[in-house]
This record gives structure tokens, sequence and C-alpha cells, in this order.
């Protein structure tokens, strides 16, 4: 069966990305047509890139390096989960997305972003860079609004229109990951 990764993209302590990671999964949970588990970038402790070889060549010499290369191989697609963090990408989420390579190719991702302005510049950051990961940015995305989403900043309260747009997201993610399996290749050892 397809296997989506939801990732939470924030490893801040009170991260508000624990809690949207959990709606996100409890939608999926709903769903029979994949297997969805959550990916904490919390439980994947990985210093700055200390590869010697560009992630490019496969050549992962560290044992952190080499669990996260399985544990993404294990996907079909992903489910980003980020917070906007100036006007980007937070640097634990772009680090666990530059450590590897292959692992990422040809799989789908969608994205659900919060922040003041609905999380959408650290959005647009990250589809420029699933282009070079060589993954299927897919069209819906989920905005969600520290102002009206959250009480406090910190109280998760998502307007039900945001229910709508997950599931169509969750849609297009999981017929992407399907479409796009006949290119993705066992990755050598
Ligand atoms: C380092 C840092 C930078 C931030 N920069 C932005 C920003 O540029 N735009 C924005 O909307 N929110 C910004 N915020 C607010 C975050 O979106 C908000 O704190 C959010 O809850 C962070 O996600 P997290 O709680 O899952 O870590 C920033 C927060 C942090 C910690």
């Amino acid at each position: 069966m397809t296997r989506i990764g939801i990732i939470v993209g924030s490893t801040r302590p009170g991260r508000n990305a624990e809690k949207v990671a959990a709606w996100v999964g409890e939608a999926a949970a709903a769903r029979q047509d994949a297997q969805f588990e959550l990916v904490d970038l919390a439980g994947h402790a990985l210093p700055h890139l200390d590869e010697a070889f560009p992630p490019a060549m496969g050549r992962y010499q560290n044992e952190h390096t080499r669990r996260w290369a399985d544990t993404v191989a294990s996907f079909d697609g992903f489910v980003i989960v980020t917070p906007e963090y100036n006007h980007s990408v937070p640097g634990v989420l772009k680090t666990a997305l530059d450590y590897v390579y292959a692992e990422w190719n040809n799989k789908a991702v969608g994205f659900v972003s919060y922040g003041s302005a609905g999380g959408t510049r650290a959005v647009e950051h990250l589809r420029q860079i699933a282009a070079e990961l060589q993954m299927a940015d897919v069209r819906q995305q989920v905005s969600l609004s520290l102002m009206t989403d959250f009480e406090n900043f910190s109280v998760f309260k998502p307007a039900e229109h945001h229910v709508g747009a997950l599931n169509a997201l969750l849609d297009q993610v999981v017929a992407w990951s399907e479409a796009l399996s006949p290119l993705r290749k066992p990755i050598a050892a």
C-alpha cells in the first residue's frame, strides 16, 4: 500500500507543529487509500550536514544519515507540516531535506503551513527546494493563520473550511505518489 510520511517541520519546545501534524494525521487516518505515518524531526537528530560527499552521490557515511535515508526511502510521498521562520523554511527542516537525495526523488509532496501570513512564503521556498530534489509538489495547500486558526497564537482551532482543503491535498498527494511509482527504482545499498 502507498505510504505517506507526514513530516513535522519544527522541533522547537512548545511547537505548534505537533498540533497541526496531529490534525493532518487525524484526517489521514480516516482514509483507506494509503498508510500515513508521522515523521517527527525531533526523533531524527541530524547535526549540521556532516557528510563528505554531496547527497546526490548517495555515499552516506554516518549512521544518522543512513537511518534518515532509510526513513525517507520507506515512503512513497509526503505531507510537510511547516511553520514560517523569517519568511522561509525552518533550518531543521531544510537540513532534513538537504541530508539525502535519491530517497526524495519521484515522490509527491504537499504542504500544510502556518504563520502570520499562513506560512505561504515558507511554502514558496519549499516548492523550489522540492524541484531540485525531483519531487512533484501538488497544487493544493493548506495555509493556516496564526491570527484566526489559533487562539493566543498557540491553541489550535482551525476554521472548518480548511478540512476540505486538507482532504483535497491528501487526494492529490496519494494520486501523484501512486502515479510516480513506475519512476521509482530501488536505491542501491
Ligand atoms: C525563528 C522564528 C522566526 C519566525 N519568523 C516568522 C515569519 O517570518 N513569519 C511568520 O508568519 N511567523 C514567524 N514566526 C512565528 C512562527 O510562525 C510561530 O511562532 C509558529 O508557531 C512557529 O512554529 P512552531 O511553533 O511549530 O515552531 C517565527 C518564529 C520563530 C521561532
